[in-house]
């Protein structure tokens, strides 16, 4: 080999000889054998089951596959593999004793794919603990001490697809892993969870509840609980497919099945809108990725584009009513091929021959009201205080009857609280103008609702403005601009 003659090449010199050893594996030379106690083919290293104290020294930097598992590794630090393996794509640390991982041991294997840690004694999984790890696609974490997870452990790993966390001590549902965008198995068996955000896992599209493992946890009963699983139940999703026995909840505690809970029978509803609606329906598969059509309840294929009708297909494979009639109302098909399976589902859309205006501004008129008052108050102050004719020009004073007109004429137009994050916001923006005449009083439409010939709504407490939507799976409307206050 030539010795480097540049500049940079005699300055590295002095530099510890592992630092070296990438740039000379590169160049070629060769000098690197097996370590000692392991295996190799090629560059695969299979280094189980022989009670190794620590990571052998002078891994091959072409090493894609290494292999640890069953050995007496307690630590893994940040220095334990001195080459960087920018090939390494499996890494099996199963039955070790690791108790300690440092947060940069990960640095040197920037492409691992495959990470087992399954079998350890693990107890905390700490802040940005993996996330160096952003081509990893397969984390196992089974049957160690896990019980704090930090809430950004996980965080960046954006190709994340299975996380196996199952018999550890875990008691919080970590909601942040269902938000990754590719994850599609988080398997938390047998943990110690009691308590689940229902309606969170509600919300989450088929594909990721699918993947959703909740069975051997000591849950408390309830009918939320029941409601939850029955619809997995109904839906055929492995978590209740396949663990249906291990599916217990504790109730005075004892475990009951879930299934046998005394609770209201679950019933798919049907999704509502409200005649001249912006809706879509999505088609909400076990698997992503599946060619999706679409059936109208006459039996005729819907189109991308609107032939006639309202409703067309959109680039996701859903259902989109631009201003839904109630003629559009019954029962769609959607018809689903996948690679492994196809899926027909059925939805149900109930329209009601009337506008929904009054009912779901209701929120933002009681907004707009409050502000309106506000303003109407620091009108009265300052046309009170800093109106300089107000004390001595008394003779062109104004009638009074006119001071109140202009006072409460004030036009107001808000903006709708818009989270330009959320999603469904193809949605088309209301312009919300509300004339004050008058300050509402108390004691009128007990909703809020807009009265014919009448002034003003009540601000309502708020909380009692509530989606009507009844499937709020799914479903995006117009209304998703509508403030939740809870
Ligand atoms: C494993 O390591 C522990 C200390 O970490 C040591 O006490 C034990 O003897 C080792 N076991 C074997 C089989 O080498
Ligand atoms: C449900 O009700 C039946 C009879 O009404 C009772 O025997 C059973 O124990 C109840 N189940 C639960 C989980 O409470
Ligand atoms: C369009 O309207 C015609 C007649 O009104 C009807 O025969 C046809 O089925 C409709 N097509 C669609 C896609 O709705
Ligand atoms: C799914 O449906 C398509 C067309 O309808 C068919 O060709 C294919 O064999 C089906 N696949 C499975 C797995 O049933
Ligand atoms: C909807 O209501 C209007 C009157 O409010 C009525 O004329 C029309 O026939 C109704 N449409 C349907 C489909 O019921």
């Amino acid at each position: 080999m030539q010795p480097p003659r540049d500049l940079r090449g005699l300055w590295l010199l002095p530099l510890p000889w592992f630092l070296l050893l990438g740039e000379v594996a590169r160049a070629g030379r060769p000098g690197f054998s097996c370590p000692a106690a392991c295996l190799c083919a090629s560059n695969i290293l299979s280094c189980s089951k022989q009670q190794l104290p620590n990571v052998p020294h002078a891994l091959p930097s072409y090493t894609a596959q290494l292999d640890l598992s069953h050995n007496n590794l307690s630590r893994l630090r940040a220095e334990w593999t001195p080459t960087r393996l920018p090939h390494l794509h499996s890494l099996l640390l199963s039955h070790n004793h690791l108790h300690f991982i440092s947060s940069e041991a990960f640095s040197p294997v920037p492409n691992l794919r495959y990470l087992d840690l399954s079998s350890n004694q693990l107890r905390t999984l700490e802040e940005a603990l993996f996330s160096e790890l952003q081509a990893l696609e397969v984390l196992l974490l089974y049957n160690n001490r896990i019980g704090p997870v930090d809430r950004s452990a996980f965080e960046d790993m954006a190709q994340l697809q299975k996380l196996y966390l199952s018999q550890n001590l875990i008691s919080r549902f970590p909601l942040e892993l269902v938000r990754l965008p590719k994850l599609t198995l988080l398997d938390l068996s047998a943990n110690r969870l009691k308590t689940l955000p229902v309606s969170d896992l509600q919300k989450l599209p088929a594909w990721v509840k699918n993947g959703l493992y909740l069975h051997n946890n000591p849950l408390l009963c309830t009918c939320e609980l029941y409601q939850l699983f029955a619809h997995w139940q109904r839906r055929q999703l492995s978590p209740v497919v396949d663990f249906q026995e291990d599916l217990h909840c504790l109730s005075a505690k004892k475990p009951h099945s879930v299934f046998n809970l005394n609770c209201s029978e679950y019933k798919e509803r049907a999704w509502e809108a409200h005649l001249g609606d912006t809706l879509t329906i999505h088609c909400d598969t076990k698997q992503q990725g599946m060619t999706k059509m679409w059936v109208t309840p006459s039996h005729e294929r819907v189109l991308d584009e609107p032939a006639n009708g309202t409703v067309r297909v959109i680039e996701d494979g859903s259902l989109h009513f631009q201003s839904v009639q109630v003629e559009d109302g019954g029962v769609y098909t959607c018809f689903a091929v996948g690679e492994a399976f196809n899926e027909t589902l059925s939805v149900e859309l109930k329209v009601y021959n009337f506008t929904l205006h009054g009912h779901h501004d209701t929120l933002n008129t009681a907004y707009t009201t409050l502000v309106g008052c506000i303003l109407s108050v620091v009108l009265v102050l300052i046309y009170l205080y800093l109106t300089p004719c107000r004390c001595w020009c008394r003779g062109v004073e104004k009638p009074a009857s006119h001071q109140g007109d202009s006072l409460s004429s004030s036009m107001l137009s808000t903006t709708p609280n818009h989270d330009p994050m959320a999603g469904g916001d193809k949605e088309e923006d209301f312009d919300r103008r509300v004339a004050f005449l008058e300050p509402a009083g108390p004691g009128q439409d007990q909703n809020g609702k807009l009265k014919p010939g009448n002034t003003l709504p009540v601000p309502e407490a708020p909380g009692k403005g509530q989606r009507r939507m009844s499937d709020p799976e799914s479903v995006s409307s117009v209304f998703s601009d509508t403030p939740i206050v809870v």
